[in-house]
């Protein structure tokens, strides 16, 4: 049986080797699976394999990463991206059988949701321990939203009877601050609930910037079993 570290970077390699190539406009995944999407071409690059890579990266985690292997750098906004992307590849906390999922938790979920969305075709890499029948049953739903509407928006959560906690920095006293400025809410739902609705209504609240459902794309899986097997779901 292979370990979920081993399992990880085989499936982040997988996509890479499966699906990039030369002049690609790239978005760069956050988190321990995509990470190894972002060495692996960062590999071919120096190599001499891949040539002509333009990179927009979800996180400061990816964008450091990225800069370590020599990455060539854009924002969306960058002439050389021009607002559009050929390929994004992103790891994930939940993925269910419709490939709906739950990101976040990394706290990258809103340049995630942005580069997903601008993207022509994307990618989700994962371990089978993230396929789930129902999302945000075992994993709480992340949420992102402006810290002076931290009260109010928790509240009227609650009473859509959802159990809520502001995410707490590691190592740093207080809550964590998103690349954005902003506070981290997660979510756990007693009953399964609706995601694709919920993407939605949740936005509606004011003071949320952006939740962690990712319902309005299909994603290809990318999914590492531990008997050391990648399998393809499109
Ligand atoms: C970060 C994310 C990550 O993609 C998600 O948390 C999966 O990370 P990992 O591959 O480390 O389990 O959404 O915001």
């Amino acid at each position: 049986m292979m370990d979920q570290g081993h399992i990880k970077a085989m499936t982040g390699k997988g996509a890479v080797e499966a699906l990039v190539t030369s002049g690609m406009k790239l978005g760069l995944g956050t988190g321990s699976t995509a990470i190894h999407a972002i060495r692996h071409i960062g590999a071919l690059l120096q190599g001499g394999t891949l040539q002509g890579i333009r990179a927009v990266p979800t996180s400061y985690q990816t964008l450091i990463e990225s800069e370590r292997w020599g990455i060539p750098l854009f924002t969306l906004n960058s002439p050389e991206i021009g607002g559009t992307l050929d390929l994004t590849i992103d790891g994930a906390d939940e993925v269910d059988p419709r490939h709906y999922c739950i990101k976040g938790g990394g706290g990258a979920l809103l340049l995630e949701k942005i580069i997903a969305y601008a993207s022509a075709s994307y990618v989700i890499v994962v371990d089978e321990t993230k396929l789930v029948e129902h999302l945000g049953m075992q994993f709480p739903l992340p949420l992102e939203l402006i810290p002076e509407s931290r009260v109010p928006v928790m509240k009227t959560l609650e009473t859509l009877g959802a159990a809520v906690q502001l995410r707490e920095g590691v190592r740093k006293a207080g809550p964590v601050i998103t690349e954005h400025g902003n506070f981290l809410l997660d979510i756990r739902f007693k009953s399964p609930v609706d995601p694709a609705a919920l993407e939605t209504e949740l936005n509606r609240i004011p003071g949320v910037v952006e939740n962690g459902f990712f319902t309005r794309l299909r994603p290809r899986l990318f999914i590492g079993h531990a008997d050391g097997t990648m399998e393809v779901r499109e």
